[in-house]
This record gives C-alpha cells, structure tokens and sequence, in this order.
C-alpha cells in the first residue's frame, strides 16, 4: 500500500510502498478514503526535519539532555548508533483520516467491519490501510461526506478547546488565529450560539471567518473596530506561532476582567503577570482531543472512562463533532482549499510550506480503484514447514535493539537479510531500506510463507515473543527469539509442543550474557574446581517511566520478566546445574501489579545445592555502574563489573581483564545463531534457556504468593 514518509534527517517527503499494518486486538483496520493535512501542526514537523542537525537541537533541547545522558550510561558508539538510527527512520505523517472498516480486533467493541469511521491520533497517517486503536475512531453518521468526516480529529481538538473555556450561553468568544482549527473553533462557537469575533495576519483567513458568520474580524489589535469595552469573554488562542509571544498577548488585550484565556495552538508564554493580574484572567491549556488523549489504558486498551464521570473524552469529542457535521451546524466544505491523489500527496507538502498558495484543508484522496496490496494472507496450510538450512534470514520485529545490534550482527555474521515484518509497516521499509534488505518489507504471513528464508529473528516486544515463536518453528524456520522466551506457562507449553515434533527446527534465546567473554572467562575459572556455586548478580537498572511497555503487564511482563529473566538465566549457566526453587521479595510500584516491581530480590537453590541471588533495582545512581556478577566455588572467586572489567582470585592467571568497551555477548550469540541457520551447528543452551524461563515464571509466582516456588525438577 501507499503511504506519505519524511526521513527525519533531511525532511524528504515520500510516498513509499510499505505493507499494511498488522491488527491486533484493540485496533481496528480501516481503509482509508480521505485523509486531512493540516497545515499548522505537519508544518511544523516538516520544517524541524528540514532544519540542520544543530537546528533540530535547538529546537529540542530535551531530546539533547537525552542523547547527553546515553553517552554517560552507554558509551559513544551506541549512542551515535541509535542517534543514526532515528534519524534514517521513515516517519509517518498524518492524524486526521476517514474510511472504511475492514476488520476489527477481538477486544473493540462497538464497531463494526463495513462501518464509515473518522479516525485519530499517530496510526491515522496518510496511508491506504492505518491500523487504529478503537477509541480513536468514531462512527461516520449517515449523510457525512467522508472527506468532511476526516477533519473529526481537528474538529475535536477545537471542541476541546472550547470546552476548556467553559462557555456558557450568551457569552462572546474571540478567537486569534484562524487557521483550520482556529476556524473549526470559530464554527464550534457560532453552533453554540455565542456571538464570535476573529483575529489573524492574513486577509484571506478573515473573509473565510466572515463567510462562515464571524461577527467581527481583524488582522491586529488596531483594526479592531467593533465596540467592545466589556471585552471578551473567552479567548481561544488557536494561533501556530511556536515561540512567539504575541498572540497570547494580545488574547490579553482581548480578554474582559476576569474572563478566561485558552491556549489551544502551539505559542510561545511568556506571560505578563502584571496584566494577567489585573484582569485577573484565567489561563487553561487545552490538551489535544481532550481526557484520554495519552493515556495507554484509554487509547490503547480501549478502557473508556464512565460517561458519568467523564463527560467529553476524546472519542465523544470526535462523535460530538460528526453530530455537528450531520446536522449542518458545522460546515466544512469551504474550508478544502486543496486536494491530491495520495500518489502524489508529497506535492501537498509544498503547498503547506508556500505561504502564497493559501491552504487550509488540504485533502488527500485514496481512489478505490488504487487497489491496495494488501498481501492475501498465505493458505493456512496444515502441514508444517520443514527446515532448510541456509544463510537468508528475515527479521520480525525492527525496533531499536534489532537495528541496534541483531540486524548489523546478523549481516556481519554472513547471513543475507532477506524480509522484515514489523506492526506499521512502515518502520519495515524503513529498515528495509536502511540496512539493504534484499526481499524488503513483509506482512508476517508472507515472511513465514517464504520458503527462501531459513531462519528468523523474532525482535518484538514480549508479548508477541512466544506466539510468534511457536508459529516461526510451526513454518519450518530456525528462530532466534529475544529473550523472554515467552511470558505464560500456557505459551512456553505450545513451544515445547512444536519442539517436540519430528525435525522441528532450532530455537535460541536471546540470553546473550552467556556469550559475554568475561562471563565465558569466569566460567572457565570455576571449572577447574568442583562443588557448589554461590552466585551473586547486583543489577543498578535505573528508573523507567511508569507508562512505559515494559512495565506494562500485557506487553512487556514487567521487569522481572523482562530482564530479570536474563539474570537468572545468568547465574544458571555460571552454577552448571539446574534450578530447583525459588523465592522472590518485591516492592510494589506504585498504583501498578506487584508483577510489575521494579525492585525485588530473587534467592534461587540449585540441584547441587548451589545458591544465586539476584538484587535487581531502580534505586542507586548511575555512577555506581549497571551489572556487577561475583561467583565464587571451591576457594575460586571471579567477579566482572558492567562486562567490561573482571577479577579472578585462586586458581591460575591472568588475574585481572578490562575490555576495550562492554561486550554483554550479542555478536558471540549472533555467530552462534547464524551457525544455526546454515545448518553447521546445533543450537547451544536450548535446555537451559526453556530451564531459565520456566525459573522466571516460577518466579513471578513467588514474587506474588511470598513463598518459595518449587520448580518440577527432582530435588537432591
Ligand atoms: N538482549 C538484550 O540485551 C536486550 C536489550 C534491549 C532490548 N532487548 C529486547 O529486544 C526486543 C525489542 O525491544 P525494543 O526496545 O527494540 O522494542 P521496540 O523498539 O518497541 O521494537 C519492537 C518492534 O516490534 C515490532 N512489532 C510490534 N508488534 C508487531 C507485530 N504484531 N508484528 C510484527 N512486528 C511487530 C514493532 O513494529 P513498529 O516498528 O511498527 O512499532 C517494532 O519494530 C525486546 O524483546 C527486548 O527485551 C534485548
């Protein structure tokens, strides 16, 4: 299918052929037939990706505290890496779509395939298939011209704005900056019956106002004309002015005493507080479509807010706003200045950046005959794939670790990059392009369809590792999954089952600790001696934000799950031997699953009576180092700080190693696995990784139930 991309390095706008985005349960999948540019907010990110990489820092301050901030925890090669990295990335463009429903995941409710929709937010891009989350979309009623439908999510933005003013009947609402949404909220305020004056630089702007029945209008604070000592009573400041002052000042101006200033457009705010106080105004901040928008419960997960209590969501907005536009309250027809084929929608943005071509909606159509290629899902087949070793290989899943690492360890390694999958379809042809894929950007059901491929790297987030597995093994491929393994007992029992078929393929995990040469010099150390083990594994992991999909029980698992599970898998490899039980203290973080603690300590007894202990934490500071491993076994001690450094103690030299840079493992694993795929290897620690993750969910356990958790493996 056709989507408009920028390449936030250059700016360079595209549209490029990508695969359909996959659906998953809480979105629904819709065919687009009209999509709106508005100029305001997509100006604005084309011109920073236009900008120098100096310009874009100085626009971005934060994002520069960031990168600052890796270059002190990782180093500055990775940091450089992943600076790269995004700045390849093809990015979407686009928020305001309308089409047709084509399927809808499992857990939506309340539409329905066939449906007209009006959809929101970051996946409603200008592509011929967008995959959204169903509380960004809202049905199209009867009568609704879908072009007119696709300025919903616009049409929210203005009523949330204008609802943040709490208007009331009678009142008189200016608004500064008529541009689409200070437009939309000009209309919004005349539907409500308020009595409405406008202000913008440009003539053209003023006579589409003056059109639509704006009472009064003007292009600065001297021409305003109309006898309005009282002043006004809310200010809706719609303008798009990043950085300037002015609009807000004169929605100062505007405002009566103790009237009410909104700030809906991105202005700059330096505030007079002298004036402010003298009228002592009220100052609120409009948040895009208003309650819900950012929150992941809402809009990923599709948990609404009860109406009783949260009258105007996002959603309702939109809805609200598609009633207006069937009852002709709100018109929007004249406010389509121009349109384009989305095969040329690239032109569009020419427009949006020349002042003199005078656009307002700009609407990208998506003619039916364009028929989209969405791939035909392959013929389910019953029969399983059976493996052929070879070097091509596909990734599923091309995110920051896989562009990271895996993608330029598996090419190092000799293997050819054929397909990549991943949920936009976008950021597939992205990597694709980036990093030379040979067969470019899939849908999964093609990748696994593909006989040429050998093998696949499964680089999701951990929810989709072990369903993803276990269909990659059922195709016939070699797969190399990122570690976890899989996040439910239920799932790890479906991969044994296909491992257990006849010639099923190879499988790795992505415990790459094991592979780290400190850790395979400590190994070594321990082995010239028998006996137990006792393993102590400190982990400083720092802080992650509480919304973020690793603390997220359905997505990531949680810490303990997620990363938790590379220690124990750690201290298992340096023991030897297999665990038997465990038991695990946590803090809860707060407001979330204890599954989901960030700080826990683990305590772990091994067959030979070996003991591990992992101290897993957000709470020290950086300057203290990330990973310290100590192992210790018949007068033998080793200990490796941050993989970069280890002491031995007993036993013969060297006595001491520091690497050039950390090496946790990944280019060892990936050698391993490439080996794997060829056919010239079997895969290494398959038992241990299936022992480690079973260790891991046994812990989970015990992190929620306090006691220890036995594990099923004979006890001696
Ligand atoms: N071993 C280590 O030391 C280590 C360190 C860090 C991370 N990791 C692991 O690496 C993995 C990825 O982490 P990350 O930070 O790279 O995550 P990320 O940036 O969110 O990347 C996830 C990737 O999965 C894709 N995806 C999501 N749903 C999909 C679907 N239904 N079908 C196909 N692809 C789908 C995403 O597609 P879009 O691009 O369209 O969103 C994205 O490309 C995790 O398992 C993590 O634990 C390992």
């Amino acid at each position: 299918m056709k989507q408009l991309a920028q390449r936030m390095k250059d700016g360079r706008l595209r549209v490029v052929d990508v695969p359909a985005p996959e659906l998953d349960d809480w979105k629904v999948l819709v065919r687009t037939e009209a999509s709106i540019i508005s100029p305001g907010t997509e100006r604005a990110k084309v011109e920073v990706a236009r900008d120098s990489l100096l310009g874009k820092a100085r626009r971005r301050p934060d994002q520069v505290r960031q990168v600052l901030e890796k270059v002190r925890t990782d180093g500055v090669g990775p940091t450089i890496g992943a600076v790269r990295n995004r700045l390849e990335a093809l990015m979407p463009l686009g928020y305001c779509a309308a089409g047709r429903v084509e399927e809808v995941g499992g857990r939506v409710r309340d539409i329905r395939p066939g449906q007209l929709v009006a959809c929101g937010g970051e996946e409603a891009a200008h592509a011929e298939v967008l995959a959204v989350p169903g509380n960004l979309c809202a049905p199209i009623p009867d009568g609704v011209d879908v072009a007119n439908a696709a300025f919903t999510t616009l049409g929210a933005i203005a009523l949330h704005g204008f609802r943040q003013g709490e208007v009331v009947l009678g009142q008189r609402v200016a608004v500064v900056g008529l541009g689409l949404v200070g437009q939309l909220s000009a209309r919004i305020a005349r539907a409500a019956g308020c009595e409405v004056m406008g202000v913008d630089l440009a003539e053209w702007r003023l006579e589409v106002a003056v059109q639509a029945g704006v009472l009064d209008v003007a292009r600065s604070r001297d021409e305003i004309t109309r006898e309005d000592e009282d002043g006004w009573d809310t200010v809706l400041v719609t303008a798009a002015a990043p950085g300037s002052a002015d609009p807000v000042s004169l929605a100062t101006d505007l405002a009566r005493d103790r009237g009410t200033i909104v700030i809906v457009g991105d202005v700059g705010l330096e505030l007079d507080r002298r004036r402010l106080y003298a009228k002592e105004l009220g100052l609120r901040i409009a948040r895009s479509y208003g309650p819900g928008r950012y929150d992941r419960e809402y809009e990923e997960r599709g948990l609404d807010y009860p109406i009783g209590y949260v009258r105007w969501t996002e959603q309702r907005n939109m809805s609200e706003f598609l009633r207006l536009l069937a009852e002709k309250r709100v018109q929007v027809d004249d406010l389509v200045t121009h349109r384009f084929d989305i095969a040329d929608a690239d032109r569009a943005f020419d427009i949006v950046t020349d002042a003199e071509a005078r656009a307002l909606g700009i609407v990208i159509d998506y003619p039916i005959s364009n028929s989209v290629d969405r791939a035909e899902p392959p013929a389910q087949s019953t029969a399983r794939g059976v493996f052929s070793p070879g070097s091509r290989v596909g990734f599923i899943g091309a995110g920051s670790f896989a562009k990271r690492h895996l993608i330029p360890l598996a090419k190092r390694h000799g293997l050819v990059l054929d397909r990549v999958a991943t949920a936009s379809g976008l950021s597939a042809a992205s990597a694709a392009e980036q990093f030379g894929f040979t067969g470019g950007a899939s849908e999964v059901g093609e990748l696994l369809a593909d006989d040429a491929l050998s093998a696949v790297f499964v680089a999701t987030r951990h929810d989709l590792h072990g369903p993803l597995t276990a269909r990659a093994l059922r195709a016939g491929k070699a797969v190399f999954v990122e570690k976890p393994l899989c996040l439910t007992e239920r799932e790890l029992a479906e991969i044994e089952s296909e491992l257990e078929q006849p010639g099923a393929p190879p499988l790795m995990v992505g415990f790459n600790r094991r592979f780290a040469p400190l850790t395979v010099q400590l190994r070594e150390h321990l082995s010239g001696v028998q006996g137990p083990t006792s393993v102590i594994v400190r982990v400083n992991a720092g802080p992650l934000a509480s919304d973020h999909w690793l603390n997220d029980p359905d997505v990531g698992g949680g810490r303990l799950a997620g990363e938790g599970c590379h220690f124990l898998d750690l201290m298992s490899d340096l023991t030897g031997t297999v665990p038997v039980a465990v038991s695990v203290q946590g803090r809860p973080a707060e407001d979330r699953a204890l599954n989901t603690s960030e700080n826990f300590v683990a305590t772990v007894r091994f067959a030979d009576g070996s003991l591990g202990t992992l101290i897993y934490g957000t709470l020290g500071s950086t300057g203290a180092g990330k990973e310290v491993v100590e192992a210790h076994r018949g007068s033998r001690s080793g200990r490796i700080d941050d993989f970069r450094s280890a002491r031995f103690w007993g036993g013969p030299g060297p006595h001491r190693r520091r690497l050039r840079s950390p090496d946790k493992g990944h280019s060892e694993e990936v050698r391993a696995f490439a080996a794997v795929a060829r056919g010239e290897a079997v895969a290494p620690g398959l038992k241990a990784a299936i022992a480690s993750t079973r260790l891991t969910l046994a812990a989970l356990r015990a992190l929620e139930t306090g006691q220890e958790e036995r594990l099923s493996v004979p006890d001696r």
